[in-house]
């Protein structure tokens, strides 16, 4: 991969890793900050990224040979990288294929579209009309986007934009995904930060320049499966996380 490698040795997929290691630090109540300017220098490496600089297509051609790929049912996922406070990796959807809406509570998320074009449909949390493990109704407001590769990478907060669903238009797209902190984390004082399914549940009321949606709560779609891909790309040395972020059992197969 040396022709993916910058003068000083490292890719840029290991640079934005780093500079992910570098951005995301344990706050106190098990929450994840970050320095405005270090997230500012990782919103540039990111939205500078391309399939390219992953070998995207190397990992599509070897996906496209498992049935559930190739005959479009399964979202394609293909993990980059973890340590404890964050996650990297890649989603790839057909053409008109919907990741259903959910949240990732309490977290930061990042998504960069590396090929073709996406609908987010973005919605922020308003209020709640019904709080019931499993069946909550959501007000939220929604905002629609499209976006491409070359755009600039989209970002969602714990209060902003934290639930959506993603639809590749026009063709096979693929994103980038980066987390923190992952799914499934425990933390002290906090529920763990599952993923949760809903569905659009019509206009919340009101009039609307807010664009008020309501959103009930479902189990997780049976339609909705991944089929894991292998990274391709420039091998990301993890070794300088482990001491202050890696969790030795996080560590992929080499
Ligand atoms: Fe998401």
């Amino acid at each position: 991969m040396a022709s993916l490698r910058h003068a000083g040795g490292q890719s840029k997929i290991e640079q934005l890793w780093r500079q992910v290691m570098d951005t995301f630090k344990w706050a106190t109540g098990g929450m994840v900050n970050f320095e405005e300017e270090n997230f500012a220098v990782m919103k540039r490496q990111v939205d500078a990224l391309t399939a390219e600089d992953i070998s995207l297509e190397e990992s599509l051609s070897e996906m496209r040979r498992h049935p559930g790929f190739r005959s479009e049912e399964a979202v394609g996922n293909i993990h980059i990288c973890d340590s404890d406070i964050a996650t990297m990796q890649v989603f790839v959807l057909h053409k008109n294929q919907q990741m259903p809406i959910h949240d990732h509570p309490q977290m930061i998320g990042i998504l960069k579209v590396i090929k073709g074009c996406v609908r987010i449909n973005s919605y922020t949390l308003k209020g709640y009309e019904r709080k019931v493990a499993g069946g909550s109704i959501l007000q939220t407001s929604k905002v629609t986007v499209e976006v491409c590769k070359g755009d600039p990478a989209c970002i969602l907060t714990p209060s902003e934009r934290n639930f959506h669903s993603i639809i590749a238009v026009n063709g096979e797209a693929a994103f980038l995904d980066i987390l923190s902190p992952p799914y499934f984390t425990r933390r002290p004082g906090q529920e763990l930060n599952v993923c949760n399914y809903y569905r659009e549940g019509g206009l919340a009321g009101g009039a609307d320049a807010e664009n008020l949606v309501r959103l009930e709560e479902i189990p997780p779609p049976e339609d909705y499966w991944t089929v894991k891909g292998e990274y391709k790309g420039p091998k990301i040395d993890q070794q300088f996380g482990i001491t202050h972020h890696l969790r030795p059992s996080l560590v992929p197969p080499k």
